[in-house]
């Protein structure tokens, strides 16, 4: 089989621990995919930065470079900002490309467009390591918690605010000396303001609420406030009440109403989310059904968000196995036999251990060429394509086989 080829746009904490760790678990992705992971393309800013990758890798800060790498699959994005990595991935969807995304800004304000082409086009979008780092938080509450109504969201949202505000009470620091320190271990952004402002934590909660709600709150109508204004007198303060204050996301919905807010909250040593200390995010939900469940771990950092993209991107190959999904696909050969080969081929019917769907569909010859429409896994499309050099093969882009005039997209 042919290795799963990955870009990756943004090279920085993030992006960087994705290559690393491709590299350094390649077995362990390879039983769970049956295929190798290759990174075939890195998209940055600045090209004359050095970089420790391996030689074939293209380096570059021209996206359609990117999206001109043959045999690409995926693109993985970990760019700041709105722009332009909701471009990137509009394009890269509308090429037939599965997308993951850790960027919240972007999601906050593009996510339904992106989630809308995705779906139009039949190819995924992941976006785990957008909210809570680390934690599995959006497959939990996407794909495990779907009967439940979630009436309730109380998080702590923001790691570099909650490391902020804990190293403070321990260390009795100043906040530019903790800021800096979030910083250096990779969990501030490198222009810390939504960090410290409340908005990085306002866009996770609106990208939660687009997922659970399927609508967002009107942004004007939502307090957000950071933690830049808190400082150790207050913190301290705060303690000898025994109180503690926390940066906390909250999201109520009943009658049709919803009230939002962000901002840092003294709590009681009661409430559930009191505990959460350092980089810790933590979400605690209430759902009809299972009641009140606590979502907690690393909310921030290399490693816990690179380990959120990784799954995300386990999820699609083996989602696609286990569903047998299949992509409408039309293959072309100039040879009319060999077109009617895997006519016969699709009724005696198995192409990598598993049955092709039998909605073949016979195009005849146009300009020359013999065509044939399928629907197959992207399994045995690639023992297709291997077992057929010679012919060109297309995805019918988000279209059903019987359209008249299906986007054809080179695969
Ligand atoms: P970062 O360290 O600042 O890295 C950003 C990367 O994006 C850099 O490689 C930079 O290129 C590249 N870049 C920036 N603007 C670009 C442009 N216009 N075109 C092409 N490349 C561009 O950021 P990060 O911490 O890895 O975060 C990346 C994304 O993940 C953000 O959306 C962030 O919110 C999200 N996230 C971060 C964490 C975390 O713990 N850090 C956790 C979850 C989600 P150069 O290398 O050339 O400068
Ligand atoms: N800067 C973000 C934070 C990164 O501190 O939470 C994780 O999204």
């Amino acid at each position: 089989m042919r290795p799963i080829r990955v870009a990756l746009l943004g090279f920085g904490t993030v992006g960087s621990s994705v290559y690393e760790i491709i590299q350094s678990h390649q077995q362990k992705l390879k039983q769970l995919t049956g295929r190798n992971i290759e990174v075939a393309g890195i998209l940055v800013k600045d090209e004359q930065k050095r970089r420790d990758v391996a030689d074939q890798v293209v380096i570059t800060s021209d996206y359609q470079q990117i999206l001109n790498i043959p045999d690409l699959d995926v693109i993985i994005e970990a760019i700041v900002g709105v722009e332009p990595g909701y471009t990137c991935l509009t394009e890269a969807i509308e090429k037939g490309l599965h997308v993951i995304t850790a960027n919240k800004e972007m999601l906050a304000h593009k996510g339904n467009e992106l989630r809308d082409a995705a779906r139009r086009h039949n190819v995924s979008l992941k976006c785990e390591a957008s909210v809570g780092g680390g934690i599995p938080l959006i497959g939990t509450l996407t794909q495990l918690l779907q009967v439940n109504t979630m009436t309730k969201i109380e998080a702590i949202l923001n790691g570099t605010s909650n490391y902020i505000l804990t190293d403070i009470l321990t260390n009795q620091t100043g906040f530019e000396q903790s800021l800096k320190a979030a910083q250096e271990l990779g969990y501030a952004e490198a222009d810390p303001a939504n960090d410290v402002d409340g908005y990085d934590a306002f866009y996770k909660l609106m990208v939660l609420s687009d997922l659970l709600f399927k609508k967002q709150p009107a942004w004007n109508q939502v307090a957000v406030k950071g933690i830049r204004e808190t400082g150790l007198k207050e913190i301290l303060a705060a303690d000898q009440a025994g109180l503690k204050i926390k940066h906390l996301a909250l999201l109520e919905t009943s009658d049709g109403g919803a009230w939002t807010s962000v901002e840092p909250v003294a709590l009681t040593d009661s409430h559930p989310l009191y505990s959460v200390d350092g980089v810790d995010n933590a979400v605690n939900l209430n759902g009809d059904l299972v009641g009140e469940v606590k979502l907690q771990g690393p909310g921030a950092g290399a490693y816990p968000t690179a380990s959120a993209i990784l799954e995300d991107l386990i999820q699609i190959y083996q989602h696609k196995e286990d569903n047998i999904q299949n992509d409408a696909v039309e293959f072309k050969s100039r040879d009319k036999q060999r077109a009617e080969q895997w006519f016969v081929l699709s009724q005696q019917s198995s192409l990598a251990g598993k049955n092709v769907s039998s909605n073949w569909k016979f195009e005849g010859d146009i300009d020359g060429w013999y065509g044939y429409q399928l629907s197959a896994t992207e399994e045995q499309i690639e023992v297709l394509k291997e077992t057929y050099p010679e012919t060109k093969a297309y995805r019918l882009a988000g279209l059903p086989t019987q359209s008249a005039t299906p986007a054809l997209v080179s695969i």
